[in-house]
């Protein structure tokens, strides 16, 4: 699950160069929204939110782990970025349709959106997955891996993983590189 994170951590970083183009005007080929917001919504959501959700989550819970708590605020936030998405995607579809000012709101919700994901990785990581290990013991870390993988077949299908993978590393070639 770190390992995702590190994937979606770096589509963080391309949006946030996205954002920046965008504030300083420079034209954004609406391709490349639609490509991060597929991974973003196919893969950081369906596939890594969809594993803590129906897996990770209620595992936690079954080990005593109260719902009011970390958990929850972790919920809570998933949907509050799935409102963000749900925004640029509608941003980007008036982009697309020719609307140029669409894309100061496709920036404004990626902006909040970067803020949000950035520190809930860190909270998962830092916290949450711990408390995941003191409460869940190694013998289930086996059927946990292959209840994620199942999720992934079921959610996105299989193979799909790495098509976003490809997204991400083509999307990284044009927005992370020129910097360096
Ligand atoms: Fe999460
Ligand atoms: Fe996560």
């Amino acid at each position: 699950m770190k390992r995702e994170h590190e994937e979606i951590t770096e589509m963080l970083s391309i949006l946030e160069r996205i954002s920046e183009r965008i504030r300083s005007e420079v034209e954004i080929d609406p391709e490349h929204l639609k490509r991060a917001l597929e991974f973003i919504k196919v893969f950081a959501d369906r596939c890594h939110h969809g594993k803590e959700e129906g897996i990770l989550f209620p595992m936690m819970e079954g080990y005593g782990v109260p719902r009011a708590g970390p958990i929850g605020v972790m919920l809570m936030e998933h949907e509050l970025g799935r409102g963000y998405v749900n925004e640029m995607a509608e941003a980007m579809e008036r982009y697309r349709a020719g609307d140029v000012e669409a894309l100061d709101i496709f920036a404004e919700n990626a902006e909040k959106y970067i803020e949000l994901l950035k520190q809930h990785i860190d909270k998962e990581n830092d916290i949450l997955f711990r408390i995941a290990e003191t409460h869940i013991p190694r013998d289930e870390d086996e059927k946990l891996l292959e209840r994620f993988e199942e999720l992934e077949n079921e959610k996105i299908g299989p193979g799909r993983h790495m098509e976003l993978q490809n997204i991400l590393k083509g999307l990284a070639a044009i927005y992370l590189k020129e910097n360096q």
